[in-house]
């Protein structure tokens, strides 16, 4: 028998047996992958692979490593060679326990005592149990596939695992990062950067050469920044006036902040600055200086007179719009000095300017710099509205001419790096200069500005849009350890550091594809192992709009490579899966049907992605799709998507992506997620099925049983009840269309709602053993929200969700008074907010069928829904809890509070196991921490200070004995250290952060 006749027979018989459950669908060690996700982020320094360059809404490696893996390898792989797998230094549940004690405001020394996850080296025998156990899973070679790649964070960690890698992307400025990324560190190694600053140094030289000139060096020190304000002409006197927001160059939270103070010859026209500092000082200013711009308007200089905002758009379409040096930031051996321009730093931006203008007409013809209109169509038309109608506007003339210079040297020095290191590495090395000057770039663009509490340069992309900067700052381009300098030092450095991330031996490049992800022709059906994917989200980031910035200079310095990549004048859209609604807007339409078309054209790729993602995966493979977002339409949506491509969904992850330490002075439970969603091929011929009593009953169990299992887990209950969605629709998407007894068809949201009461009636039991007998909708709504939700904040959907398990739609929530909506939010009212000023009058209520109700025609309804610690009569359970926590905190608290509380109890003759102690009860065991102690008066304890009240109250009251909710944690811990972890570690200190003290790094936005 040949060796090929048996692997296929072996395949058949694998593909004839049931489909094996894969790790992800079984188990997953989230809370603790959550625990590394945030110390990746929150260290001060990236990842080295987000810091070569800008690119949005990038996930984090150990996320998207564990997502690779666990979609690969089967539910029975050892869960300690998995853990150690994906960089767990210490167990996971170690790492859960240690990110508790700190949240909890213990100082861990040593802190998690071994580097982060993404950094640490992968044992040999590790990886050779994982490649064994998916050869013997899958029988042929594992392909791993990302459709929509972007900076390239899955596919990164696909090839580091050693397995074969396709990583497509739509975006041709993706596409250049994924190959720095995916392909070059393993191909090259890591000596590729000595070889490339060797390069870089030459390319520096040249540059300065030309441009030294117009950046005259300071005897004091290097110019940290040059800092402008736009000017138009003044209406009336027609001088050229600044638009200033804010004269502050120095605003730290705490010591001496700088101003600069406008000067102004009215005679003359002119005007220039006095730096000083703001205190009670002969030499200081007690205010700063008014602002001349806010609100799109701004304050003449001459005249003091307001300046329409149609004027300075006009005056800037006109091309009057122009920039005045009016700081220069000078770093000095004795620190940061704000300096006024002296003439010589006037004459040289003179210089440059003609310059620029004698290098022009030359650059363009040669497409040195970029000439291409911004885009007519667009989410952010303010680049056209303030007279930057091409992209080469966007620079001032001085940023320009370093941009032109940079780009023409670094073609200059093409032939020499070529011909020195040979084709393909000379082309890699080059491509990672043009990256530096990509790096530059971002700080150095009229959208580039001074950020006077942290004295940083922000960069262009500090926000995601275009919006208008009346003051902007430019970055010398010269000098050692600033301007190009240090971004090409930045650019290697992060480079470097990505190329010796540790990976199997035999890694190998990820194969690159430029493309929608809705046809992928280069990959054969039922070909990949696993897709893993993490799409846009609707209007999220509008990739190729931002991108534009980039690709404008990218397609002048790498579009020689691929002239198939960077054929167009800007980024590609037809296909891009986003919601974006000025392509769908006719010049009549209104914005809501724009939108709808929008939506629905999103809808439309994502589904087509997924239905190619079908086609391209084995029959037994896992379509595992990453997702950040916290609406739940968004969910919806998804989950939607995949049932129409033909996919059943199996299992979904909430994985915290951001630190929940931040709960404790918030008032919303807003830490990040990204959600692991797992999908397989539906079976064919699964057709129509019933939601019926018996379906229902099964997804409520499912629900149910997950989120029991997600809580031994370590996570918290918001998600056990979204990682409850997961398992439980899988029932629903066994069958292509669900349909009613009836005939009507079935949406997934309801089966989403089904999953959510079943999470919900579980966690009340948890909360009340005896029951919740007697307990009105609204007591159930309160306690589920501090339950589930942990704040008293959330969006309007799962406060949807959470009213439908108790029998109320939000708006009911709201009338009765219990929460308030501002938007999408919707925020849970405390004891006090819901007090009222003076007590009902006896003949103010009456008993009805349903219980006592208030008619008053003395008060406005809202006002009857509020409640009184003296009314004679409470509505609900959760009306008396109210009222007792104010008695008792009215009476001061302590014995006196106790007392007055008991009063109130013996008149309203409410019992030991009352609905009203039975709320109370549940209500305390429900508390999350953030109001169990007072944190200051910001903190969600002192805005809801019912918690503690209603917890001294149950003991004297009910004599329920109250949990302990002193803190016992020790303020100091060492942990023992995880043996071998420096030396593992070296190179990837957690502590290696001191974020570059020179620019502030926000690459990854
Ligand atoms: C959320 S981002 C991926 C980020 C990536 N996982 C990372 O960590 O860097 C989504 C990506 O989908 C890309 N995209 C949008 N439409 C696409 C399409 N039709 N085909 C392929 N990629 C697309 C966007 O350009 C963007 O890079």
């Amino acid at each position: 028998m040949t060796q090929t006749t048996k692997s296929e027979l072996l395949a058949a018989e694998s593909r004839s047996k049931a489909r094996p459950r894969l790790l992800i669908e079984d188990w997953l060690p989230a809370a603790a992958i959550g625990v590394e996700c945030t110390r990746e982020r929150s260290t001060g320094l990236q990842p080295p692979d987000k810091r070569l360059h800008v690119w949005w809404a990038r996930r984090p490696l150990t996320a998207s490593r564990a997502a690779v893996l666990g979609s690969l390898l089967p539910a029975d792989f050892p869960r300690d060679v998995f853990e150690r797998l994906i960089g767990f230094g210490r167990t996971g549940s170690e790492l859960v326990e240690i990110r508790r004690l700190m949240d909890a405001g213990v100082r861990v020394q040593g802190g998690f005592g071994t580097g982060r996850a993404f950094s640490r080296p992968l044992r040999e025998n590790d990886l050779t149990s994982a490649h064994e156990a998916t050869e013997a899973l899958w029988v042929d070679p594992v392909l791993v596939v990302d459709p929509m790649a972007g900076g390239g964070s899955i596919p990164l960690e696909s090839v580091r695992l050693g397995f074969d890698t396709v990583a497509n992307e739509y975006n041709p400025v993706a596409c250049s990062i994924l190959e720095a990324t995916v392909d070059y560190p393993i191909r090259y190694g890591s000596e590729l950067a000595a070889s490339a600053r060797t390069w870089g140094r030459k390319w520096l030289a040249r540059s300065e050469k030309r441009l030294g000139a117009f950046f005259p060096r300071r005897s004091d020190g290097l110019v940290h920044a040059y800092i402008f304000a736009r000017t138009v002409p003044c209406p009336d006197t027609g001088f050229p006036t600044p638009l200033v927001p804010d004269w502050h160059l120095l605003k730290p939270k705490q010591g001496l902040r700088v101003v600069a103070v406008p000067q102004v010859d009215k005679t003359r026209g002119t005007w220039s600055v006095e730096i000083r500092g703001i205190g009670p000082d002969s030499e200081q200013i007690s205010v700063p200086p008014t602002p001349t711009y806010g609100d799109g308007k701004g304050v003449s200089l001459f005249t003091g007179r307001q300046i329409p905002s149609d004027y300075i758009k006009a005056k800037a379409q006109d091309g009057q719009m122009g920039n005045a040096l009016y700081v220069v930031a000078v770093k000095t051996p004795t620190g940061l000095k704000f300096e006024v321009p002296t003439k010589v730093d006037v004459d040289a931006l003179a210089a440059a300017n003609l310059e620029l203008k004698k290098f022009r007409p030359l650059w363009e013809r040669d497409n040195v710099i970029p000439t291409e209109r911004y885009p007519e169509i667009s989410s952010d038309p303010r680049p056209i509205t303030y007279g930057m109608p091409r992209w080469a506007d966007m620079f001032a003339p001085r940023q320009l001419l370093a941009m032109g210079v940079l780009v023409e040297e670094l073609r200059n020095l093409r032939p020499d790096i070529v011909e020195a290191e040979g084709h393909d590495r000379g082309d890699a090395i080059e491509h990672l200069l043009a990256f530096a000057i990509d790096k530059f770039v971002n700080y150095d663009a009229v959208f580039s500005s001074w950020h006077a509490p942290r004295q940083v340069m922000r960069s262009v992309f500090d926000r995601h849009d275009f919006a208008f900067k009346a003051t902007f700052a430019e970055m010398a381009p010269c000098g050692a350890g600033t301007g190009i300098d240090w971004a090409i030092d930045n650019t290697l450095d992060s480079w470097e550091k990505l190329a010796k991330l540790p990976r199997a031996v035999d890694s190998r490049p990820a194969t690159i594809y430029m493309g929608s992800g809705t046809r992928l022709p280069q990959i054969a059906t039922g070909s990949v192992t696993a897709v893993v994917v993490d799409p846009p989200y609707d209007d999220n980031v509008q990739y190729s709009e931002l991108a534009d910035f980039f690709y404008v200079w990218l397609k002048r310095t790498q579009g020689h490579r691929h002239p198939d990549w960077f054929a167009t004048s800007l980024c590609e859209r037809d296909e891009e899966a986003v919601v974006n609604v000025s392509r769908f807007r006719g010049p009549r339409d209104t914005a809501a049907p724009a939108r709808q078309r929008a939506r629905d054209r999103y809808r439309t790729l994502m589904t087509e992605s997924f239905r190619e993602c079908h086609r391209v995966l084995r029959d037994e493979g896992a379509l595992t799709v990453m997702f950040t977002h916290k609406k739940q339409e968004a969910w919806e949506a998804l989950f939607a998507a995949l049932i129409k491509a033909g996919f059943t969904i199996t299992a979904t992850w909430p994985i915290k992506t951001e630190s929940e330490h931040s709960l404790n002075q918030a008032r919303k439970n807003a830490a990040q997620s990204t959600v692991v969603l797992v999908a397989r091929k539906r079976l064919s011929g699964a057709s129509i099925g019933f939601f019926d009593r018996e379906m229902r009953a099964e997804i409520a169990d499912r629900a149910r049983r997950s989120a029991e299992r997600l809580k031994n887990e370590g996570l918290n209950p918001v998600d056990q009840l979204v990682g409850s969605f997961g398992p439980a629709l899988e029932v629903f998407s066994r069958y292509d269309e669900v349909r009613t007894d009836t005939g009507v068809p079935v949406g997934v949201d309801l089966a989403i709602a089904e999953a959510s009461d079943a999470v919900s009636q579980w966690r009340i039991e948890q909360l009340a053993s005896r029951g919740l007998e007697g307990v009105e909708a609204e007591g159930r709504f309160a306690l589920l929200c501090w339950d589930v939700m942990g704040a008293a904040e959330f969006r309007f959907n799962e406060a949807k969700l959470l009213g439908h398990a108790v029998g109320m739609d939000v708006e009911t929530l709201v009338a009765a008074g219990l929460v308030t909506k501002e938007g999408d939010k919707v925020l849970i009212l405390s004891a006090r907010q819901r007090r009222r000023d003076r007590p009902l009058e006896p003949d103010e209520q009456i008993e009805t069928l349903s219980g006592p109700e208030v008619r008053s025609r003395r008060r406005r309804r809202s006002e009857t829904l509020k409640v009184h610690p003296n009314d004679p009569i409470y509505r609900t359970a959760l009306d008396a809890c109210h009222a007792l926590a104010l008695r008792y905190i009215e009476a001061g608290r302590g014995p006196a509070g106790i007392g007055a509380a008991r009063a109130l109890v013996r008149q309203q003759d409410w019992k030991p196991d009352g609905p009203v102690a039975t709320l109370m009860t549940a209500l305390v065991h429900a508390a999350p921490e953030a109001v169990r102690r007072d944190r200051g008066t910001r903190s969600a304890a002192a805005q809801f200070p019912e918690f503690r009240a209603w917890h001294a109250l149950l003991e004297p009251l009910i004599g329920v004995p109250a949990p302990d909710w002193s803190e016992k944690m020790p303020p100091q811990l060492r942990l023992p250290d995880v043996p071998g972890s420096d030396a593992e570690d070296a190179g990837f200190p957690d502590d290696e952060l001191a974020e570059d003290d020179w620019q502030e790094e926000s690459e990854e936005v």
